[in-house]
């Protein structure tokens, strides 16, 4: 019965559905007309697709006033930590009646607004703040306005904002700061339509100290002189949370014509080589998804407290240092945030709850791209561990959270952050491409991208689009209720298909007899494992272990004191697991030193559960907290107590 209504609803607007080009600013037509009934989950999936979606994070009325392209005029001020000046927004009327402008902030102070051409003062008010939305900006329009400019600065502790002391960096010298905007942050540090429906081009003229280099996700000049001012200009329309800068004392190292990394000077050597690979997964990519059509690629190496492993901010991906292992090991990272030059920054999800088509469609795409470059052996691994991350998340969230698409009306989309749309996302592609073949499914995915390039689209056009390219085109393997079991229930459904790999049965092996006391630790054969082995050997004793043996793997192995940072990162889940003291000096260093959420929430939870961590985490984190992004900090406040 409910099949047959979803059948009727997509037949209703395959239609009106995308396959012409499309215009590179996706307006929004607001009104929900079509969804006004009470319907169950996925109906209401797929039939508030065409209309354009609710986004219940942003206050904006694109459907209204649509912002078309940011002006951005700023100085950048260490000191107070504050960033100052002018946003001048163009705007395009959706509604010619429309006198009213509404914009997402969040703790920012708004001085002035004026409409131009006219340069004449408009009258504002700021709403009263929602803990997790902000504020929306109301601005009365002008008939004739074509764009306002606002006057105004931000917090100190705007959301989207870290400032680091020079301690903090590298160098020790010089002030740091970074912005990252996913996913509603973007309004702390600029007024804008905070939405990932709306897409702007932007231009930015920055001031900044004379010794700091600033850099954007935009075009950037690897030989523009280090001055302290710097202009940007970003040509193809992006959604807000793609807008991104970075200021600090930072040096370029080519690595092909266009690649490079930008880094602090003691950093930028050891980058370069770590990531050498880049070009040649961008030639990957092109090959299997379509034209890069960004122009260049470069990557930004941040200090350690940069709260994720990367950020795909176009033309300039934001990169932990904590990847930089030395053996280029953990350089999947980087084939992620490329990927998401098609699946998130050319195709966008339309709301924070379709995040799925961002993450899902980037960790399949990463994986491709890492078979390409490295081969079956190592994605095969690679696959293996971000499943049984997938498996470790289903364990902690909620059921509803469980789902493809959670239901985030009222939440703050940071709260409901898992490995669930990214790893889940990705077995509904590999599902799709093992049924019609992996031949069928790239074709399907060049067509896809090209259909949705600089758009914006929901759960349901997806599967309409599914439905009418792959499901209709070649009946008889899937049908839309299989598609609606993966999308709608929570967990995996038997028809998923797992990975496996070779090397870790192997592994599995071995741990089973250095368990039994077969092997010894120093007999382990695993001089020759990759860091991807150890991680499996490490990450699947099932409390198994004891602190003699721990020993032992210390004594023969120095895991204590790895360098690298997920190998580090699994062997202290163990240290905490059994209390194996000696290894406790190096995870209050290593704490205190991080500020990567992935790799330190774990280790504050575990301590947490024990009376013997709880006083360790607590102390360490009052030290440490300081140091923490602002989203690291409200992730481990919950958690630390
Ligand atoms: N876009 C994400 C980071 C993100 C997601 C920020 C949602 C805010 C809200 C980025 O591409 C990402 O997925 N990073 C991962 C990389 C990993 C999956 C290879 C990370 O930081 O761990
Ligand atoms: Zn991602």
């Amino acid at each position: 019965m409910r099949f047959s209504v979803i059948a009727i609803l997509l037949g209703a607007f395959l239609s009106g559905c995308a396959e012409d080009p499309q215009p590179a600013v996706t307006a929004v037509p607001g009104s929900t007309a079509e969804t006004g009934t009470e319907q169950p989950v996925a109906d209401a999936l797929v039939a508030d697709a065409p209309t354009g979606v609710e986004d219940p994070h942003s206050f904006a009325n694109p459907e209204a006033v649509l912002t078309t392209h940011l002006d951005w005029d700023v100085d950048v001020n260490f000191d107070d930590k504050v960033i100052s000046g002018t946003a001048t927004l163009d705007l395009d009327r959706q509604d010619p009646g429309a006198s009213e402008l509404v914009l997402d902030t969040r703790a920012l102070q708004i001085n002035s607004v004026r409409g131009l051409p006219s340069g004449d003062h408009r009258e504002f008010t700021l709403d009263e703040e929602d803990p997790a939305l902000g504020s929306a900006l109301r601005v009365a329009l002008a008939d004739d306005d074509t764009a306002v400019a606002i006057d105004y600065q931000t917090s100190p502790q705007a959301s989207g904002l870290q400032w680091l002391d020079p301690v903090q960096t590298a160098g020790g010298e010089h002030p740091f700061l970074f912005t990252q905007a996913q996913a509603i942050h973007a309004r702390s540090f600029i007024p804008l339509q905070d939405t990932p429906q709306v897409r702007i081009t932007y231009d930015a003229t920055v001031r900044t100290p004379t010794e700091l280099r600033a850099v954007m996700s935009a075009a950037n000049d690897p030989d523009a002189v280090v001055d302290g001012e710097y202009q940007f200009s970003m040509p193809q329309a992006i959604p807000s949370y793609l807008i991104a800068i970075g200021v600090g004392r930072l040096d370029f190292q080519a690595m092909s014509d266009r690649t490079g990394v930008y880094a602090e000077p003691s950093v930028v050597d050891a980058a370069a080589y770590e990531f050498a690979d880049t070009e040649r997964m961008i030639e990957v990519s092109e090959s299997l998804f379509g034209p890069y059509r960004w122009g260049r690629y470069d990557l930004l190496i941040l200090p350690p407290s940069f709260p994720f492993g990367g950020m795909e901010n176009p033309r300039l991906s934001f990169i932990t240092p904590t990847v930089i292992a030395g053996d280029r090991s953990l350089v999947a990272l980087i084939a992620h945030e490329l990927a998401h030059s098609w699946s998130g920054n050319l195709v966008t999800n339309a709301s924070w709850k379709d995040l799925w088509l961002n993450e899902g469609f980037t960790v399949y795409l990463e994986s491709r791209i890492m078979e390409a470059v490295f081969g079956m052996q190592r994605k095969a691994m690679e696959d293996v561990l971000g499943y049984q991350s997938l498996q470790e998340d289903f364990e902690q969230v909620s059921e509803g959270d469980a789902r493809l698409v959670p239901d985030l009306e009222g939440r703050d989309p940071d709260d409901a952050f898992s490995n669930v749309p990214y790893e889940k996302g990705r077995l509904l592609l590999v599902y799709l491409e093992d049924q019609f073949g992996r031949e069928t499914f790239d074709r399907f995915l060049r067509d896809y991208f090209d259909a949705y390039a600089f758009e914006s689209l929901s759960t349901g056009e997806f599967l309409a689009y599914v439905d009418k390219n792959l499901l209709q085109r070649y009946p008889g393997k899937v049908t839309l209720a299989d598609l609606r079991q993966w999308i709608e229930e929570p967990g995996l459904p038997d028809s998923a298909v797992l990975p496996t790999s070779d090397a870790f049965a192997n592994v599995d092996a071995v741990r089973n007899q250095f368990i039994s006391g077969e092997v010894g630790a120093d007999a382990l054969a695993a001089d020759q494992w990759t860091v991807h082995e150890w991680l499996y050997f490490l990450n699947n004793f099932g409390g198994a272990l004891t602190v003699q043996k721990m020993k032992q793997l210390d004594d023969a192995h120095s895991l204590t004191t790895s360098r690298n940072a997920e190998i580090a990162h699994s062997w202290y889940r163990l240290a905490i697991e059994q209390h194996y003291e000696p290894a406790l000096p190096a995870i209050r260093e290593y704490l205190h030193g991080i500020g990567r959420r992935k790799l330190i929430v774990p280790l504050y939870r575990d301590l947490m559960e024990t009376d013997w961590g709880k006083p360790i985490a607590q102390e360490v984190y009052a030290k440490a907290r300081p140091g923490y992004h602002p989203l690291a900090q409200g992730t481990l406040d919950d958690i630390v107590k």
